[in-house]
């Protein structure tokens, strides 16, 4: 738990004497959802390549043939001072401020007590290409200054491994130099991503009338004060601007003009009109917050920062990207697509960004292709989406039981297409796109269950739902919904494509006797009940597991999995995180008040929250069904989730990207923000 930082209603503060904080490095974390780089200060004397962060979206390489990493970027986060030709010695607290407004962050301090340093960053959401930066250094007239400014091409991954208790020491770089120019003031340096063969660009512009600019050998600009003898005694006030424009050969939907004018002030006006627009369309309502919260401050600043990560972390314009599960903050998971952008974060970009909701959409429409390679590859018909994929699609879960059986993620798919269809009513889009999405995953599953001898029950044997405590199980009611919901949908879109596209209708092939064959699945799919009390329950062998004393497995709120090995957790009978109750915030109008409450009183007891999603999902079930009291309480839980890190991992691991959009889903039902239900 960390309760250091100082939250005003539009910034982020830290005061503090360490250059190195991890947590500090997660949650300053800034980037305009194409690009985004950790909060770590670039006049840290320390070299940390791994640590130092820098993303480009989409940006993966290899690591092990076909398994990709999230690439560590080489970062033009990288400053280091000489005073009297000599290195600073840190003399002062380090201020770090997040400005949410604005998006800009700052970092001040003070070396050898006369020196103070101010760096300014901010990536420009009006042109995502660039990252922009601004150093302004007072120190005494007749003290020399120089600069050596760049890019850091140490970076390097440390790959982190599925299995959530290993560690690895070992690094990899990801990215090798294939060439550097050096003009006037720029220089241009060109690298090649491993295995998946991207080609990036940095171009770095320095501009200052401060220094005098010279090149070195590498991707390194030297710059050295010019003094002013005359105002021996006085202060000067020293400053450059650093500009860097970073390109990828798989970009897409972006401009290759040169801006007119390089300017901080420029690139900034333009950056600043881009979140006063999204401010007025994202913010909270403030005074509801008062009227409802004893900590109605810290509640106001924790929701903008939710909203302010969750548009940080979005590619609006990209329609090859999703977002990983820590977004461009961390490359925990690989940086890999889960089911956390279809199910928790959508419903954030569906209110608020048309075009960002659409080409999440259109993510998973351009990797059909490689979803019914997977099917195949499965023995299997139809299209199967992967549980983790980064850049082509492909699975990139290297746990066995996991990858192979969590296979919820492809019903999710669709039911995130079809949030958007029915909320924009894009008829192009469902019919020219998600019909055949539709279709094809239909018809994976008709080839995933299997019939019992009578004929008339179709169980989905080894699964695992999103409660991944359950070991590997039978009919997850989750799933088993929500695959029930795929195949009506895939009915429907059989008869428009008969109606209104019938040259798509045959070139899929599509049968009446495969339709029949759908609509016998979707009726004899079963919901699985308690053999006891009747109730709904998580899978066939939920009544099996054994039972624990929740408060001794697990007495804080770090996951259990550190201190209770994963094989003995299968056999307890807990949950991971929400799971049937996930399932009924998502289809409500499928279950009674009735069923909904008493799923609650079965399951809320029984969770053990060892997901970051799980807590946000409890506040969401819990304000959509009145349990006002436990409302408040998960919904604070969660909302300070990253902000005090309180499961213990968010330096280590980067933003938890989905429960925030799941926290933004709860803030919306409960009426906190502009946008109303
Ligand atoms: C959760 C999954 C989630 C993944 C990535 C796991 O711990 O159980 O539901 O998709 O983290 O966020």
């Amino acid at each position: 738990m960390r309760k250091d930082l100082i939250l005003e209603p539009w910034h982020i503060k830290m005061r503090s004497n360490d250059w190195v904080d991890d947590y500090a490095e997660t949650i300053f974390f800034l980037g305009n959802g194409r690009i985004g780089c950790r909060g770590y200060i670039p006049f840290e004397p320390e070299n940390r390549p791994i640590q130092q962060g820098l993303f480009l979206a989409g940006t993966f390489g290899e690591i092990k043939p076909r398994i990709t990493d999230f690439v560590n970027l080489p970062t033009p986060v990288f400053d280091r001072i000489l005073i009297n030709n000599k290195p600073g010695r840190l003399t002062s607290e380090i201020v770090r401020d997040l400005d949410l407004e604005h998006s800009i962050l700052t970092f001040e301090f003070t070396l050898n007590d006369t020196i103070q340093i101010k760096a300014e960053r901010f990536f420009s959401s009006d042109d995502v290409r660039f990252m922009i930066q601004r150093f302004t250094i007072k120190a005494p007239s007749n003290v020399s200054i120089t600069i050596d400014t760049g890019i850091n091409e140490e970076s390097c991954n440390c790959p982190v491994p599925d299995d959530q208790v290993k560690e690895n020491t070992e690094t990899i770089n990801l990215s090798k130099r294939i060439s550097l120019t050096h003009h006037n003031d720029s220089l241009i340096a060109k690298y090649l991503i491993t295995g998946t063969h991207l080609k990036i660009t940095e171009q770095l512009t320095i501009h200052t009338n401060d220094f005098e600019i010279k090149h070195t050998n590498e991707a390194l600009m030297h710059l050295d004060a010019i003094m002013n003898p005359a105002a021996s005694n006085d202060i000067t006030t020293y400053s450059y601007e650093k500009f860097t424009q970073i390109n990828s050969s798989r970009d897409i939907n972006l401009s290759d003009s040169t801006p007119d004018v390089i300017s901080f002030q420029n690139f900034y006006n333009k950056h600043l009109d881009f979140w006063k627009e999204k401010w007025d369309i994202c913010d909270i309502d403030s005074n509801i917050i008062v009227k409802e919260f004893e900590n109605s401050a810290k509640t106001i600043t924790a929701l903008r920062y939710n909203i302010f990560q969750l548009i940080n972390n979005c590619s609006r314009l990209d329609p090859t990207v999703s977002i990983g599960a820590r977004g461009l903050t961390h490359t925990r998971y690989k940086g890999c697509y889960f089911w956390d952008t279809d199910i928790f974060m959508l419903p954030f970009y569906l209110a608020t960004d048309k075009e960002a909701a659409k080409n999440l959409c259109m993510y998973r429409i351009n990797n059909l292709d490689a979803a019914r390679d997977y099917a195949k590859k499965l023995n299997l018909s139809g299209a199967r989406f992967p549980w983790m994929t980064s850049f082509d699609g492909s699975e990139q879960c290297e746990t066995w039981d996991i990858g192979c059986s969590e296979i919820h993620i492809t019903a999710d798919v669709v039911y995130a297409i079809n949030n958007y269809i029915q909320k924009y009513n894009d008829q192009d889009f469902y019919i020219n796109h998600a019909t055949e999405l539709y279709i094809e995953t239909a018809r994976y599953w008709l080839s995933r269950y299997t019939y019992d001898s009578t004929g008339n029950t179709a169980n989905l044997l080894f699964c695992k739902g999103p409660d991944e405590y359950c070991g590997i199980t039978t009919n997850n009611l989750f799933t088993n919904v929500m695959v029930q919901h795929n195949l009506r949908l895939a009915i429907k879109a059989a008869s428009d494509l008969k109606q209104d596209n019938t040259k798509t209708y045959n070139r899929l092939g599509i049968s009446d006797s495969e339709i029949k064959a759908w609509s016998r699945l979707e009726k004899d799919i079963p919901w699985p009940r308690d053999p006891e009390s009747g109730h709904l329950t998580t899978d066939d062998t939920f009544h099996l597991l054994e039972k624990v004393d929740i408060s001794k497995l697990k007495p804080d709120d770090s996951a259990s999995y550190h201190t209770t090995c994963f094989d003995r957790l299968q056999r307890y009978k807990v949950v991971k995180q929400a799971d049937v109750i996930l399932l009924m915030t998502r289809l409500p109008e499928l279950f009674s008040k009735k069923e909904r409450l008493t799923a609650w009183n079965d399951f809320e007891p029984l969770c053990l929250h060892d997901s970051t999603l799980s807590f946000a999902s409890h506040a969401l079930f819990a304000v959509q069904n009145g349990i006002t009291d436990k409302a408040m309480y998960y919904f604070s839980k969660a909302l300070f989730l990253d902000i005090y890190d309180v499961m213990n991992n968010t330096g280590k691991e980067g933003l938890h990207m989905a429960g925030m959009g799941e926290i933004w889903n709860a803030a919306y039902f409960m009426g906190l923000l502009k946008l109303k239900p």
